[in-house]
């Protein structure tokens, strides 16, 4: 390694740390496109793979292989055949996919079996467990169409899927399901990935996709809710892919699924990126809590007058007078928790380019539960639509708390001069800034 960059990997690998603790031990499905594997790139989506596994992560890999199914029906001549957005499969094109996710499998399982020294595989001895997991049912006719051999899931043998994951291995499932007939049926990857890790109550699902969700003008949301997906999915022009992507999140997150990462299919090492950064490179969606972060109204100063108070008269917040609180509601990001408000937080754009987070405050007994993180996201969210580089926060208290969200330390002569002008010599907040990419 080059001697300039070992710093930055000490860094990295130590800022990972946490994630390493909180991940083992835990069930994570991966679902991924065929696409994956055909365009390359894959054999680096195995390696990171590998090393989740090796870091002690129950892991379900699901795998689709439409492309391969397209080959397969070139090659002999057949025509793919769709109705809403599924695929129509007759006997001809059943022969297709067998050999499509029968290649494929064999594939991934033999770029599994890696080892060779001198490769991110090396020492690796991954056992992959395959099977007959899943059982499907024919989705049958639709508006008089007959899918034949195209199924969904209807039982996902999660008995089978815990004992192989207790003993290590990593299981692998293609999106193909078994009918107590023994017929052969075709699946949606996505559903297969869906109901894998609604059965096994899974900490996490990953989906990778072509496009990750976004806005109309192209901006990539790195955190949103359910319903903030659900509504972004009503109003945007969202692909086929994205829209199958985007139902199999939300019945994931509303069948209990911790979290749903939308990962890019495309970018190398996406998936620990997402995993093992804090700010993350894909969209992660969380379920609706009973908590909601919204913009402050004016019947909201009283509870937030209830909120911050105690903290004024400890010094941890600037004082703040009813009327001003009243003209500046508009700034207030807050988390309200079955109507009572939680949490707050402000911002203020300065100038063109940098605004001040403030007013940060979350119920003592609310704390240390992310809601302190999700304002700031929040507010860094709003700050980025009205192109903003750079906040700035001052605290008495908290600095910690903004070095641990990406903040550096800075001198009271970066401060706006508006800002500057207003600076409290005597209470000696400490300054701090972050820029926002
Ligand atoms: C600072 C504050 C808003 C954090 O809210 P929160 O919702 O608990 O924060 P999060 O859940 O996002 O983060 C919790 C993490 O920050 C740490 N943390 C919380 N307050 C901290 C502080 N004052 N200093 C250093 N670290 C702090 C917690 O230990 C926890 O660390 P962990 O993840 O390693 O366990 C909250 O403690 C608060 O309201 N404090 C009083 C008001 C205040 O000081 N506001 C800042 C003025 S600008």
């Amino acid at each position: 390694m080059n001697p300039a960059q070992a710093p930055h990997f000490v860094q990295w690998f130590r800022q990972a740390a946490p994630y390493v603790h909180a991940f083992r031990g835990r069930t994570f499905v991966i679902g991924f496109p065929g696409e994956l594997a055909a365009e390359g790139g894959v054999a680096g989506f195995l390696h990171d793979l590998n090393l989740l596994a090796a870091l002690g992560i129950r892991l379900v890999v699901v795998h689709g292989a439409r492309p391969q199914i397209e080959a397969e029906l070139k090659e002999k001549h057949l025509r793919s055949r769709y109705a809403r957005g599924l695929r129509i499969t007759d006997a001809a094109a059943l022969v297709a996919v067998k050999h499509a996710a029968g290649v494929l499998r064999l594939e991934l399982e033999a770029q599994l079996s890696q080892g060779l020294p001198n490769s991110p595989m090396a020492g690796a001895q991954i056992r992959v467990a395959s099977g007959n997991f899943i059982t499907a049912q024919p989705v049958g006719v639709v508006d008089g169409i007959d899918f034949q051999f195209t199924g969904s899931v209807r039982k996902v043998d999660t008995v089978a899927i815990s004992r192989r994951l207790d003993a290590g291995d990593v299981v692998l499932i293609s999106h193909l399901g078994f009918s107590p007939t023994g017929e052969i049926f075709n699946l949606a990857w996505e559903d297969i990935a869906e109901s894998t890790a609604i059965a096994l109550k899974a900490d996490k699902l990953l989906l990778y996709a072509d496009e990750l969700p976004a806005t109309r003008k192209g901006r990539v949301l790195h955190e949103v809710t359910a319903r903030e997906l659900a509504t972004l999915a009503t109003k945007e022009k969202f692909s086929a892919e994205q829209k199958r992507v985007v139902k199999s999140t939300l019945n994931a997150l509303a069948g209990g699924v911790g979290r749903v990462h939308v990962v890019s299919r495309k970018a190398d090492g996406a998936t620990l990126l997402e995993l093992f950064t804090r700010a993350g490179v894909g969209t992660m969606v969380t379920a609706d809590g009973l908590e909601r972060l919204r913009t402050a109204r004016i019947e909201d100063v009283g509870g937030l007058l209830a909120l911050i108070r105690p903290l004024e008269q400890e010094g941890a917040l600037v004082r703040r007078s009813r009327e001003r609180l009243e003209a500046e509601i508009g700034n207030f990001q807050l988390i309200a928790h079955d109507g009572a408000i939680v949490g707050c937080a402000a911002l203020y754009p300065f100038d063109k380019q940098s605004a001040e987070f403030a007013c940060l405050a979350v119920a003592p007994e609310y704390r240390d539960a992310g809601y302190g993180e999700r304002l700031l996201h929040a507010c860094e969210q709003i700050a980025r639509t009205k192109r903003i580089k750079r906040l700035f926060a001052l605290t008495t208290r908290a600095a910690h708390w903004f070095l641990h969200q990406g903040f550096k330390p800075a001198d009271v002569s970066v401060l706006p001069e508006e800002k500057r002008a207003l600076y409290n010599w005597k209470r000696g907040s400490k300054v701090f800034v972050k820029t926002l990419r």
